[in-house]
C-alpha cells in the first residue's frame, strides 16, 4: 500500500458520490501500476476456483484472509433475486456467491476499472453467467438486493465508508442481510457500533484471526 495518497473527488456517482482517486491505491479508478497478471486459488469446502488477478487491485497475490473468513462464515445466499458484492475487486466474493446461487443475479460493483475487467473475465472463465460486473452508477437505481456481501474499502476513510454503506444498505430488501467483514484493528468493532447506532441489528457471526464477520439486518 502506498504511503501517500492523492485524495481527489473525481466523479459524482448517482448512487454514492464517493469515487475517490488515490494514486496507486487499490481503489484508483484506473490503476497506474503496469499490468502484471497473476492468479490465485480460492479453496472452500464447497468450491475450488482459480481467479485471475493483477497489480493495482486489492490483495492480488492471495485471497484476502478477511474475504476467506466471510465466505466461510456467512449463511448460504438467497437462491434468487439480486445479490450485491460491494467493492468486488477481482471478484472472489462475486464468483463464490454466483456459484452458490446460480439462480440469482450477482452485481459485482467497484470503482476500479481493472478490478471490474478481472471480475468479468473470472466469471466468464468459470461459466458464471449470473455475474454483472458494474460501476456503481451502472446498477439500475430501482434494484433491491436480497443480500449484500462486502469486504468494504476501509481505506477510503470513515466518513466515505459510512456514506458508501448507508447508500447501498438502504437498498436491502426487508429481512435481508448484509454480510460484512472488517479487521478488528481497522475498526471492525467501531463500525458495528456505528451501524447499531443507526438502527441496524448487528450480529457478530464470527471473529476469526482478527476479522469480524458481521451480519447486519434491519
Ligand atoms: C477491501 S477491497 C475488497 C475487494 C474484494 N471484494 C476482495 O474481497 O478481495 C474493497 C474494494 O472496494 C472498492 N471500492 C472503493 N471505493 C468504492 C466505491 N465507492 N464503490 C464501490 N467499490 C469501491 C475498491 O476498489 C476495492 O476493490
Amino acid at each position: 500500500m502506498p504511503a501517500r495518497a492523492e485524495l481527489v473527488p473525481v466523479a459524482r456517482q448517482s448512487s454514492t458520490r464517493l469515487a475517490l482517486r488515490m494514486a496507486d491505491h487499490y481503489f484508483a479508478a484506473t490503476p497506474s501500476s503496469p499490468s502484471q497478471p497473476d492468479a490465485v486459488q480460492l479453496h472452500l469446502a464447497d468450491m475450488q476456483m482459480t481467479l485471475l488477478t493483477d497489480r493495482g487491485v486489492f490483495s492480488g497475490h492471495r485471497v484476502d484472509p478477511g474475504t476467506m473468513a466471510l465466505l466461510r462464515e456467512c449463511a448460504p445466499p438467497p437462491l434468487e433475486g439480486n445479490l450485491l458484492d460491494l467493492g468486488c475487486g477481482y471478484g472472489p466474493l462475486a464468483c463464490a456467491l454466483a456459484h452458490r446461487a446460480p439462480g440469482a443475479v450477482v452485481w459485482a460493483v467497484d470503482v476500479n476499472s481493472r478490478a471490474l475487467e478481472l471480475t468479468a473475465a473470472n466469471a466468464a472463465a468459470l461459466g458464471l453467467a449470473n455475474v454483472r460486473a458494474a460501476r456503481p452508477e451502472e446498477v439500475p437505481p430501482e434494484t433491491v438486493f436480497t443480500g449484500i456481501w462486502s469486504n468494504p474499502p476501509i481505506r477510503v476513510g470513515k466518513a466515505a465508508l459510512h456514506e458508501l454503506l448507508s447508500a447501498w444498505m438502504a437498498r436491502l430488501a426487508p429481512r435481508a442481510s448484509a454480510w460484512l467483514v472488517v479487521n478488528r484493528h481497522l475498526g471492525g468493532d467501531s463500525l458495528a457500533a456505528w451501524l447499531t447506532d443507526r438502527g441496524w441489528q448487528v450480529r457478530r457471526a464470527a471473529s476469526k484471526s482478527g476479522y469480524r464477520v458481521l451480519q447486519v439486518t434491519r
